[in-house]
């Protein structure tokens, strides 16, 4: 028993003021969180590409905005983490370096999906078209929506010039040369093409 008479000082006077406690509370946590994130910023395994890891081309910029579009980062990850169980599954884990060129990051967490950060590869084209439009069609079991409509949509071509303007000022080195080149690229390209290409180019560096 604390003995009443005692004057309240030191530590017990902060314990047993909830105003003082919440104060300093967010005062340690804030201080914590700071001297764990802000390094982040700063350091070059975070901030620089790894080796290989390459801005999108014009066609698979576009189609990383159909998956977006589509809401395909709600079933599905591009983040593997560093165990066992994820590594043997879907190959080495991910790191900071190879997402620096995406604004936003589609990491996430949620997983009614495989995590598709390493799908780059794994399946050839055609797969892709057949799943894309019917997932059941080769996998039976497969509770993935069917997107058949991106078969039919064909890309803008116009809107490609501004979207990679607005990347580069964000530090995407893109060059004149590219964002010009960036509406033949597309061109005549349906929703499916770049989706396809965007999913291929996926996690194919290995650093
Ligand atoms: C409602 C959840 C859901 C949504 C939304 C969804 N998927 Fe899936 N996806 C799944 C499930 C479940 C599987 C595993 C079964 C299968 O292969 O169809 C899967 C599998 C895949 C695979 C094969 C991965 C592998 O390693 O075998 C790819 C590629 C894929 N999805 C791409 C997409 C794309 C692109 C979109 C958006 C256009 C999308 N998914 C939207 C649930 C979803």
């Amino acid at each position: 028993m604390a003995d009443l008479n005692k004057p309240v000082t030191g530590h017990e006077r902060i314990e047993t003021n909830n105003f003082l406690m919440i104060v300093l509370i967010l005062v340690a946590v804030i201080f914590g969180g700071l001297v764990e994130i802000v390094p982040l910023f700063f350091q070059r395994s975070t901030t620089e590409a790894s080796p290989g890891v390459k801005p999108y081309t014009a066609l698979q910029l576009a189609g990383r905005d159909v998956y977006i579009r589509e809401g395909c980062y709600n079933c599905h990850s591009q983040m593997i983490r560093p165990f066992r169980a994820e590594t043997l599954r879907y190959g080495p884990y991910s790191k900071a370096g190879e997402f620096v060129y995406d604004h936003p990051f589609q990491w996430g967490s949620k997983r009614t999906g495989p995590d598709l950060h390493r799908v780059g590869g794994r399946y050839s084209d055609e797969w892709h078209r057949v799943h894309l439009n019917q997932p059941r069609d080769v996998v039976p079991e497969s509770n993935m929506p069917a997107y058949p409509w991106l078969a039919t949509a064909t890309v803008d071509p116009a809107s490609m010039a501004p979207k990679m303007k607005a990347l580069r000022t964000v530090g995407v080195p893109y060059t004149d040369a590219e964002i010009a080149e960036a509406a033949e690229a597309v061109k005549g390209k349906t929703e499916m093409d770049a989706v396809i290409a965007y999913l291929q180019g996926m996690g194919r560096v290995s650093p």
